[in-house]
């Protein structure tokens, strides 16, 4: 990555206000999955141990400009104390006369964690004056959020013309991790998308077809592309206004694209519903596609294990009912038994891997979903472009 890294600046005694994506999920108060925490931790460390004083700051949620206790930072504070194992002072605003005193009666140890950088309206907008408050709490400002990358807020973008700025480890190892996949990828690559619309993915699909060897498509959005190919769908998610592009994309792809053969259907899309598994042709009406069938899996299967680099985001069917789970964990079984060099991205792609046990067969899990695919896209990052470059 051609962008000055944490590592390029001089920390020591230094405030440096560190962007990070504590966007996780919670549960009764408690932290569910802090896998965004975990790989915040090598920048956090690095600053502590070149003497630095690190002051945190995230958003969580989307709150809508205004103070809303749900979305309070205090069990992430809470949580990531105990994996730091350094105290973490949290505090109940982000900016202000009151934060100021605060770090100036601060005794430096550890770690300062703000409040929810979205309990401000400007946050979301950009607006140059919250970036000049955030400004007046430290000397240097480091983005390590590359979950949040691909937004062009206050904490983001705005606060980067203020401060002295650089990217943070987790960044920079996220985007040299996807520029190895998308530029030098050893062949052949297989890209494998999933999720409910072609329209949040058509970008994606266009660019991985253009550099991907094999783009098998699963999820809800394959339904999209039946109908454009003129089958009965019943009740599946359609989006009707996409049919003419999804017939371009597939007369575009050939056989380069990957369609599933079969699907697990059901008349409604809840747990112990009835449900089974039919050719794509044959939907009955008043049923719905709810998962990939297992013949789909075993032609996915063939690909992934001839692949040397694998991309994958979106799961393959509503992974969060057991009875249409198999698909996503099958391709996940096929991606962490292939040997191939492997990106993994999306929240619920990689919830799945977790819920599998299979993050350690995995080469690269990203932290970031949107970010990732507006990457991969070929879009430019807004909090990547407003760091400076490497001198
Ligand atoms: C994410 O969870 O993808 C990031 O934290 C960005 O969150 P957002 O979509 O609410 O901006």
């Amino acid at each position: 990555m051609n962008k000055r890294s944490v590592r390029d600046l001089d920390v020591r005694d230094k405030r440096v206000l560190v962007r990070v994506d504590f966007n996780v999920p919670i549960k009764d108060g408690k932290v569910t999955d802090d896998t965004r925490i975990k790989r915040a931790l090598p920048t956090i460390r690095y600053l502590l141990s070149e003497g630095a004083h690190p002051v945190l700051i995230s958003h969580l949620g989307r709150p809508k400009g205004e103070r809303d206790p749900k979305y309070a930072m205090d069990p992430v504070a809470e949580h990531l104390e105990g994996l730091l194992g350094a105290p973490v002072l949290k505090l109940d605003a982000a900016v202000g006369p009151e934060v100021e005193d605060e770090l100036e009666n601060w005794n430096g140890e550890g770690v300062v964690l703000l409040e929810n950088s979205r309990f401000y309206t400007g946050e979301t907008k950009n607006d140059p004056e919250l970036a000049r408050h955030l400004a007046n709490l430290a000397d240097v400002y480091v983005n390590d959020a590359f979950g949040a990358a691909h937004r062009a807020h206050a904490t983001t973008v705005g606060i980067a013309e203020c401060l002295p700025a650089a990217a943070g480890l987790l960044l920079v190892e996220e985007i040299d991790y996807l520029d190895s996949v998308l530029k030098t990828p050893e062949r052949p690559f297989v890209a494998i998308l999933g999720g409910a619309k072609v329209s949040d993915k058509l970008g994606v699909i266009e660019s991985l077809l253009g550099v991907a060897d094999s783009l098998l498509i699963g999820g809800a959005m394959c339904f999209t592309f039946f109908k454009a190919k003129g089958l009965e769908v019943g009740n599946s998610l359609v989006e009707d206004d996409y049919l003419e592009e999804a017939k371009r994309l597939m007369d575009e792809a050939g056989d380069k694209l990957l369609l599933p053969a079969d699907v697990v259907i059901s008349e409604k899309m809840e747990a112990g519903a009835e449900s089974r598994v039919v050719e794509v042709d044959g939907i009955p009406e008043g049923w719905m596609g709810l998962d990939v069938g297992p013949a789909t899996v075993e032609s996915f299967r063939e690909r992934i294990s001839a692949a040397k680099t694998i991309f994958w985001n979106g799961p393959m069917g509503v992974f969060e009912i057991d009875a249409f789970a198999k698909g996503t964990e099958g391709v996940a079984r096929a991606v962490a038994e292939s040997g191939a060099t492997s990106v993994v991205g999306g929240g619920d792609s990689v919830a799945a891997v977790t819920k599998l046990g299979l993050e350690d067969e995995m080469s690269f899990i990203s932290t970031g979903g949107g970010a990732s695919l507006e990457y991969v896209e070929g879009k430019e990052l807004p909090g990547v472009a407003a760091l400076p470059d490497k001198q």
